[in-house]
């Protein structure tokens, strides 16, 4: 104990989320996406500017849409990115702004994180910025009504229940810490 928080119960939280990349259909309960936003919204962000926006995409055929445009991206073309997740949450910043990919990227941790703590699979997918300069991708910011010239995504999450086990982490990656 930590200053009345079990410091154990984080730590062993952070350690215990993996990447899941192969996911049951069933959808995400509201309740448990809106926990997970909340999350998002509390994340720590350069003088607390709190300026990015959450995208919350749980329509299949969108998901599935944006998935198929990120996996394009990577030059497979046919390949959904986001792996059969049944949600996506894509995290905009103001474009330009001075710490919108540092602010992006800790609401998109936050997110992360607590969606594991919740029992469910995840995955950070990258080719944010670009799966929305596409046209169809324009299109779905049209749809879900942010300006595209204000905003760029940052990244995004994906979610779902995971089909199959979630291996343990490998160990850490040596000398990476350095005290003065
Ligand atoms: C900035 C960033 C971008 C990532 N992009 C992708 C991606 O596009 N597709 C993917 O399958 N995983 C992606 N990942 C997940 C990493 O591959 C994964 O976190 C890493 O291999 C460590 O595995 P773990 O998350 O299971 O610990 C990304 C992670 C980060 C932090």
């Amino acid at each position: 104990m930590k200053g009345g928080i079990d410091m154990r119960d984080i730590l062993d939280e952070l350690k215990g989320r993996r990447s899941v990349r192969k996911y049951k259909e069933d959808a995400v309960p509201e309740d448990l996406m809106d926990e997970i936003i909340e999350a998002g919204l509390y994340a720590p962000t350069g003088m607390n500017r709190q300026e990015q926006l959450i995208l919350k995409i749980t329509e299949p055929s969108a998901v599935r849409e944006l998935g198929l445009i990120n996996g394009k991206l990577m030059g497979r073309e046919g390949m959904d990115a986001f792996y059969g997740a049944p949600a996506v949450l894509c995290v905009f910043s103001k474009r330009g702004a001075r710490t919108g990919i540092h602010d992006g990227c800790s609401v998109l941790s936050n997110m992360m994180n607590e969606a594991a703590s919740l029992g469910l699979g995840t995955c950070w997918i990258h080719r944010g910025k670009e799966q929305f300069e596409t046209p169809e991708g324009k299109e779905l910011l049209k749809k879900a009504g942010i300006d595209g010239d204000a905003y760029e995504c940052i990244d995004s999450v994906i979610i779902g229940y995971p089909d199959g086990e979630i291996p343990q982490a490998g160990p850490r990656k040596e000398c990476r810490v350095f005290t003065i």
